[in-house]
């Protein structure tokens, strides 16, 4: 087997005759690993983030297992490690509040161990974000490896997409078309296995960009969670991994300028969630590619929605898997990819993919005709959102892309919850709904409120969906006219916080712009007027979030950790000389 060159990063815990690699061997000896076990060998960390409160992950022990026989048939020794995991639905107030949070463990456990690779198994939403952003700065050899979505679910004889049916549902109960008991029984149907949502929503999408970014095995992303392939792939992921940690190719190789144009692309090309908007922003500025929202813009005004999965379309992932999953998408749109691309095989993304084919046009749809136009995200400026906000246009009402109504406002989600449903609300179909105090700081953790309910009278006259603006991100499983992620936010003294009731709004998407019709020196007027009522945490984490997380268009992640580590003194290598020399 042959070893990186200065050797195996491994081999600077456990070579030697030194107290500290007596130390190190002692310690794997502990544990109950022999000398042959792992001396000369590539480590591989299977970092898991298996949880008992994490119903999407919780599959995982088999997967780890797994990936454990596939290191071991390639010579590696496997060591699994444990990190925090972000359940979506048990999680409050929002995992996204938490996300850098697993991203700092992943990325300071990969540094601190002895690992030459890593495999990173995620699954619900924010895991892998989290771990791809630990990953790109650990910059230690890594794979990815996601869990799959969940089998659907069957109620009343229909297929459903848990999130996407459960916001229509959940409006036929308020609308007074389904009963409580019915309502009940979906409750008991909702989740018939483990793995994550199984329609495009924000898991999907991610897994998607996985593969789209090079760091997964091609074909991996939408094998379905109890599909014993999927099991096969985890073999196949912990011996790709062994041969990573001889190559030595690292996360800041495959995450380049392009590969970034790949996942976005991607992400258009599946109608994949906007939450996945401010993770790539977040995972390249780990990498310190220059990734803007503008570039989404760009690439969507040429990419088509070419795959009918849910909510954009009518399918589940399982579908797309089975008309031959990612990589019939991604060779569908290869027109459109860098295709020289690295990835995390070895080997260009044209190389990857020779043989993917679709199977079924109904589900993974030709270039020339696609299930939708260009278009299908929109970026928005103006004097509501200078830093920017989307729109996700495939998930919203065509006849609301261009639209002009008044202000509805609600400070914050308690004042929303107390008053939308008011029968005196001076609420009509055309008025924009607006929320504030949703945002990174305001939320905190930006939460996905950005689907805000409509008033119950106006869905019982029949309004299905209207224009709303707020600094909140939405599920990836949701739709609707939701323009989000408005930034600077309301809680940094973003324009947002100056509208006020009656003000009269101004969406057009197809122009890219988000307007408010009140004068420059009204809005400066209110400005000084403006007193921030938001109370900072008073202490631990949540205090530090808010002090430094950055803005949506910046991707939510800390101020401190952005960039390529500028901390060489935490590498093994400076740490491991001084240690030796002294002993
Ligand atoms: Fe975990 Fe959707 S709730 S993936």
């Amino acid at each position: 087997m042959s070893t990186p060159a200065g050797g195996l990063r491994s081999a600077k815990w456990f070579a030697g005759q030194s107290v500290p690699g007596f130390v190190h061997r002692s310690a794997m000896r502990a544990s109950g690993f022999s000398r042959m076990a792992f001396e000369g060998k590539p480590i591989v960390g299977i970092c898991n983030s298996w949880s008992e409160v994490v119903n999407c992950n919780m599959h995982f022990r088999g997967l780890a297992d797994a990936v454990r026989r596939g290191v071991l048939a390639a010579g590696g020794l496997p060591l699994e490690f444990p990190t925090i995991s972000l359940g979506e639905q048990l999680m409050k107030p929002t995992t996204m509040l938490f996300r850098n949070l697993m991203a700092m463990d992943v990325e300071e456990c990969i540094r601190a161990y002895p690992f030459d690779a890593v495999v990173l198994l995620g699954g619900c939403d924010k895991t892998v974000p989290a771990q791809l952003m630990g990953a790109a700065s650990a910059d230690v050899p890594a794979i990815v490896l996601t869990g799959g979505p969940a089998a659907p679910a069957v109620f009343d004889g229909k297929q459903l997409g848990v999130g996407t049916d459960l916001w229509e549902y959940t409006d036929a109960v308020r609308a007074g078309r389904m009963s409580m008991a019915d309502y009940e029984r979906l409750e008991a149907a909702a989740g018939p296995s483990r793995g994550h949502c199984p329609e495009m929503g924000t898991a999907s999408t991610m897994a998607t960009l996985v593969e789209g970014l090079g760091m997964t095995l091609p074909g991996s992303a939408a094998v379905p969670a109890m599909d014993s392939r999927r099991l096969q792939v985890a073999e196949e992921c912990g011996a790709r991994a062994v041969g990573l940690a001889t190559e030595g190719l690292r996360p800041s190789q495959i995450l380049t300028a392009e590969a970034f144009d790949n996942a976005i692309t991607l992400m258009l090309a599946v109608g994949g969630s906007t939450n996945a908007i401010v993770h790539l922003l977040a995972i390249a500025g780990r990498v310190g590619v220059p990734l803007s929202l503008d570039r989404f813009g760009e690439l969507s005004a040429r990419t088509p929605l070419m795959v009918n999965v849910r909510p954009a379309g009518a399918h589940l992932v399982e579908q797309v898997f089975h008309a031959g999953g990612i990589p019939a998408v991604m060779k569908a749109v290869a027109p459109l990819l860098h295709t020289g691309a690295i990835t995390v095989t070895g080997k260009s993304v044209a190389d990857n993919l020779p043989s993917a084919t679709a199977t079924e046009t109904s589900v993974i749809a030709a270039l020339d005709s696609p299930f939708q136009p260009p278009n299908g995200l929109a970026v928005l400026r103006g004097n509501l959102a200078p830093g920017g906000a989307v729109l996700k246009s495939s998930a919203a009402s065509p006849h609301l892309l261009v639209h002009r109504g008044p202000a509805v406002v609600f400070e914050n989600m308690r004042d929303l919850l107390e008053r939308f449903d008011d029968p005196d609300l001076d609420v009509t179909a055309d008025s924009v709904l607006v929320l504030r105090s949703a945002g990174p700081r305001g939320g905190p953790g930006m939460p996905e409120w950005g689907q805000l309910p409509i008033p119950s009278k106006l869905l019982r006259q029949g309004v299905t969906d209207m224009v709303r603006v707020s600094d909140a991100r939405m599920s990836g499983t949701a739709y609707g006219t939701c323009v989000l992620h408005v930034s600077p936010e309301s809680a940094a003294g973003g324009p947002l916080a100056l509208v006020r009731d009656g003000d009269v709004i101004v969406l057009d998407a197809h122009a890219g712009t988000l307007d408010v019709e009140v004068t420059d020196s009204e809005l400066e007027q209110r400005r000084s007027a403006l007193t921030v009522s938001q109370e900072h945490p008073p202490r631990g984490y949540t205090a530090m979030y808010v002090d430094h997380v950055l803005q949506a268009d910046r991707g939510c992640d800390f101020d401190f950790l952005v960039g390529r580590s500028q901390h060489p003194e935490q590498e093994p290598d400076a740490i491991f000389d001084g240690w030796v020399g002294g002993w």
